[in-house]
């Protein structure tokens, strides 16, 4: 072996630099011209295939310079663009760009977060951007908590720290093998499926989730919580915590979280807002009251990738003590030199992740450059042009606007002079509806996602898009119009 190791991934400072300037002059051709191009290129799996190649792994290494080219291409030629101002499909953000240059920056350094150790001023950080969320949705400085890849992982966080405080005693240690009680939990019928995987993952079962019914403003109905919860407790079951939707997957309602948190409070339940889409609404003034009672919560799922406009993956629990994150997750194993320092705060003792990467960073950046009136602006923004879109669909003669909520609007497509509201023709419509997104979907000039609304299959766009503007909620408006004529045109 050689005095010094020449490794097959070394790259020299040189061509690092060399090859390091192309990329950032590709990305930033990219982010420049994002607006020109499609959405999406529509191209089916089995093109993608063949445009990636069907080679083995290769025997020998080939050159970065090549490597990174290629891979560019690739990427800024052949991916759906959620940072493309006609993107509001499902609920992911436009990433902000100062998060591209994060990532660069978090990798080269590669702190692993899940200890203090190995990671002191990244975790210094981490605690920053925890502290700094918590301010910015308002609550009280006792919270804390930790990034997460997103909504999903803040929710499973939560739902595991809630049956560590609120199951039966020594649950950590003895599991529920041991419980005579079926443990269950309560969340409005518009909760995210994250709760399915969270209820198997946690051993409750799939059975053990109440889906209460919604009142006619779509929130969760607080009558029939109560009921549910007193007709568990007289059949012996225990009940553990209630889920408020802050903003839910759909339509974007927001439950009514101080009766929540009351009934909780009466029956000793644990109190869990999922606020992963809607909660940085509260930044806004006028829709803060929306949200009251969150300070009630005990755990709260925040989802920068969302509406904070970080990009991919940041999500972030709060747990009002955050002690309750250590007595559910805390283990000290002897091969871990970890507990000299009394200040320090591990991350690993405070979740599901051992290794973490630096997540936060990305969203620490990012909270800069807005401020928290950038915020107020952007998501006020947002609000503004859903509405917008609402009020252009309803002034239709070809649309029916269905819902508008914080930044989601549903709207389908009725044909002029159909005679909507018979079941034929309601059922007509669904098809046709479903029928359209797919087309939008495959076209590429706007993203759109569905929701179905008391039955009817709905378009849904949710604009967490700082780039957007009202000349693209115009074109959106032409676009649906066109392609639903030329459906009917073809049925
Ligand atoms: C209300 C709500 N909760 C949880 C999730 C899951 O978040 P993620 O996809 O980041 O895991 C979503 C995703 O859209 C959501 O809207």
């Amino acid at each position: 072996m050689e005095t010094y190791r020449k490794s097959p991934l070394e790259i020299s400072k040189e061509e690092f630099r060399k090859i390091g300037y192309q990329l950032i002059d590709s990305v930033s051709e990219f982010l420049d011209s994002i607006d020109k191009t499609r959405v999406t290129t529509g191209e089916t799996p089995e093109q993608l295939k063949n445009v990636i190649g069907t080679l083995s792994i290769p025997e020998d290494g080939v050159s970065p310079q090549e490597i990174l080219t290629r891979a560019t291409d690739l990427l800024l030629n052949h991916s759906l663009l959620n940072g493309h101002p006609r993107f509001m499909g499902y609920i992911t953000a436009s990433p902000a760009p100062i998060g591209a240059l994060a990532d660069l920056l978090a990798t080269a350094v590669n702190p692993n977060v899940g200890a203090n150790i190995l990671s002191p001023i990244a975790t210094e950080i981490e605690k920053q951007t925890v502290k700094w969320l918590a301010e910015l949705i308002g609550v009280s400085p006792s919270y804390g908590g930790l990034l997460v890849s997103g909504g999903n992982m803040a929710n499973f966080t939560a739902f595991l720290t809630a049956r560590t405080v609120k199951g039966p005693k020594n649950i950590k240690e003895d599991g529920i093998s041991n419980t005579t009680q079926k443990l269950v939990v309560y969340c409005p019928v518009t909760t995210h499926t994250w709760i399915e995987k969270a209820a198997v993952l946690f051993g409750l079962g799939s059975n053990a989730i109440r889906w209460i019914k919604t009142d006619p403003a779509n929130k969760i109905d607080i009558e029939a919580l109560e009921q549910a919860i007193n007709s568990d407790l007289q059949n012996g079951n225990k009940p553990l915590l209630v889920i408020g939707n802050a903003g839910d997957v759909s339509t974007g309602v927001i439950d009514n979280l101080a009766a929540i948190a009351s009934i909780c409070k009466k029956y000793d339940l644990w109190f869990h807002v999922d606020g992963a889409y809607g909660l940085p609404a509260i930044v806004i003034p006028e829709l803060k009251p929306l949200f009251t009672g969150i300070e009630e919560a005990d755990s709260i799922a925040l989802d920068p990738h969302k509406w904070l406009y970080s990009p991919l993956e940041a999500g972030c629990v709060l747990v009002k003590d955050p002690d309750h994150l250590i007595q559910t997750f805390s283990f000290h194993p002897a091969y871990y030199n970890f507990d000299n320092n009394n200040d320090a705060q591990n991350y690993y003792e405070y979740g599901l992740q051992n290794s973490r990467g630096f997540r936060a960073f990305k969203v620490w950046l990012v909270l800069q450059q807005a401020g928290r009136s950038g915020y107020e602006k952007m998501i006020g923004q947002d609000i503004q042009l859903s509405k917008l879109l609402f009020e252009k669909a309803k002034s239709h003669p070809e649309l029916e606007a269905i819902t508008q909520n914080l930044s989601i609007t549903t709207l389908r497509y009725v044909p002029l002079n159909y005679n909507s509201g018979t079941e034929k023709n309601e059922s007509y419509l669904n098809r046709l509806n479903e029928a359209l997104l797919n087309e939008l979907q495959q076209g590429g000039e706007v993203f759109l996602s569905n929701a179905v609304v008391n039955g009817r299959y709905c378009l849904r766009a949710c604009i967490v898009n700082f780039r957007t503007s009202e000349k693209d909620i115009e074109d959106i408006i032409g676009i649906i119009v066109r392609e639903g004529r030329k459906i009917v045109l073809r049925s």
